[in-house]
């Protein structure tokens, strides 16, 4: 779809459909009102009669409205009676109106939910996010669905629109911003949609290749196994032992800024499918362990959108990436392990396997001298238990980055929430043979998680999310989300403008 900004009134631009918004019980955006005159109230008229709901979210199409108006139809978006709206009110909105967008009819629409009041946030926000949620409403994944039903006429082209002339730059940069993360998050999600026997690790380092082709200021590495042992890299070893197919550490580098500034750094959990090894899972849902890969995923679509925005900052991207099966040759519990920091590791779950393959790669990080280290991992299923599917689970080691991530999830609205990586925690990893444990017991397990990586990460500033809850839905709805595209991109954009100023 095509984003776009226009200039103008509502009543006298040309379109499929026009998008406005009305509060309850009956207050009027100035496009709306606009709109209410030029059909000699109309609005006002249907308002009356109880056709239009003006509860937040909800949406009423007029057909063929009357009088002077330039659109073939009018999108009534309520705003409820809040004078300013919450982001999440806002966002909310968006959707609801993109859903009825995408099913109306139209192939254009012209968009003023641009006038709607949001608390805290301003009018290229707002241009964001009403692109990405037409997007996010409009994705599909049939890539493998020899009978694609396209929609007879699908959404093309979204205008969003101003009477004032001054907003236009505003606008733009925030229609800019938002396609680029929408884009972002289109691969992130395909990537994570895309079965295990159809992304197995030699297939992401194949994308890796393919992102370098349309994004020229990136550098691509594949290193394989034997490059593994070379490096001493036993714990990502030690996980793909049990798979047929070789595993692949997948090393990206944009320098969008000069040389001298160091890296943040990126390292997205690859697990392409996650069987539990030996300690193997129950099978109900266990397809769902294909989406294991998504904290790798995010990787590839935030590099996409940092790329496409060409933001002047320095991004590595690393992906260990493998299969976790079970073999005879496979990892048995009991098992120890050295990893590449030469910390050795008692395998007392092979189903904890994520932080063995994380391990090795941050210790990896550590050669590009970064700033920090931010890893992304669907890494605990305590994760989904404490926090649900609303909210990713952020720990570190340094609070300053911390708070950067927490307020790029507020600004986002792809949220994160903090735990504590207390050392008491740390406590529950001690092994009889080993310098540590895999796991950490029943309690707390996000945090054990986290407190395993954290032995793996003392010489930079880390911070890690655990996005096991919200990288995929399931159900009816089932597919990746692509997230957290939004919140890594708007991070690197907030540290952007801050090294720039
Ligand atoms: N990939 C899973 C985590 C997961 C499970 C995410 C379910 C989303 C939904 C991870 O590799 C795993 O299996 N973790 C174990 C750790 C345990 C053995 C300490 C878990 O969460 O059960
Ligand atoms: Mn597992
Ligand atoms: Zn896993």
């Amino acid at each position: 779809m095509d984003c776009t900004v226009k200039m103008g009134d509502a009543d006298k631009l040309r379109s499929g459909c026009v998008v406005v918004s009305i509060s309850a019980p009956r207050r009027l955006s100035p496009a709306a009102d606009r709109l209410d005159k030029a059909s000699r109230g109309q609005l006002r008229e249907l308002l009356k009669q109880g056709d239009i709901d003006t509860g937040c979210g909800k949406t009423t199409l007029i057909h063929c409205p009357r009088g002077r108006i330039q659109a073939s139809r009018i999108l009534v978006v309520g705003c409820g009676k809040e004078k300013k709206l919450s982001p999440q009110a806002f966002d909310k909105l968006a959707t609801a109106a993109a859903g009825i967008l995408q099913s109306s009819g139209t192939t254009d629409a012209l968009s003023f939910l641009t006038e709607i009041e949001v608390r805290e946030r301003d009018l290229g926000w707002k241009c964001r996010q009403i692109v990405l949620a037409s997007h996010n409403v409009g994705y599909r994944y049939d890539e493998l669905k020899s009978d694609v039903k396209a929609p007879k006429r699908p959404l093309r082209k979204l205008s969003l629109a101003s009477a004032t002339r001054d907003d236009a730059g505003a606008m733009r940069q925030g229609v800019d911003t938002g396609t680029a993360i929408a884009n972002g998050m289109d691969l992130a999600r395909t990537l994570g949609n895309r079965p295990g026997n159809l992304c197995t690790p030699s297939d992401l380092a194949a994308q890796a290749k393919a992102l370098k082709k349309t994004h020229t200021k990136l550098k691509v590495q594949i290193l394989d196994e034997k490059d593994m042992q070379q490096l001493g890299m036993g714990a990502l070893l030690s996980v793909s032992r049990g798979s047929r197919q070789p595993a692949r550490l997948i090393v990206m580098q944009y320098q969008g800024a000069d040389k001298q500034q160091k890296p943040v750094v990126l390292v997205g959990k690859g697990v392409t499918f996650d069987s539990g090894g030996i300690s193997i899972k129950p099978g109900a849902a266990m397809d769902e362990m294909k989406f294991d890969m998504c904290g790798a995923a995010s990787v590839f679509g935030t590099l996409s959108a940092v790329a496409e925005l060409k933001l002047p900052v320095n991004l590595v991207g690393i992906v260990p990436a493998t299969e976790n099966l079970p073999d005879g040759e496979a990892t048995k519990p009991g098992d120890v392990v050295t990893s590449m920091s030469g910390q050795t590791i008692e395998v007392l779950n092979t189903d904890a396997e994520g932080r063995l393959i994380l391990c090795d790669a941050l210790t990896y990080a550590d050669r590009f001298n970064p700033d920090v280290v931010i890893d992304i991992a669907t890494l605990t299923g305590a994760c989904v238990v404490a926090l649900g599917k609303h909210a990713t689970g952020l720990l570190g080691n340094d609070q300053t980055l911390v708070d950067e991530l927490l307020a790029a999830g507020q600004e986002s609205g792809d949220r994160t929430w903090q735990l504590p990586l207390w050392d008491e925690y740390d406590a529950q990893l001690s092994s009889n043979f080993a310098d540590m444990a895999n796991i950490g017991g029943r309690d707390a397990g996000t945090i054990t998680a986290a407190c395993f990586l954290s032995r793996f990460t003392k010489d930079y500033n880390w911070a890690h999310l655990d996005i096991a809850g919200v990288a995929w839905k399931s159900g009816p709805q089932k597919g990746a989300t692509g997230r957290p595209v939004p919140l890594l991109t708007q991070f690197l954009m907030a540290r952007a403008n801050h090294d720039a100023s």
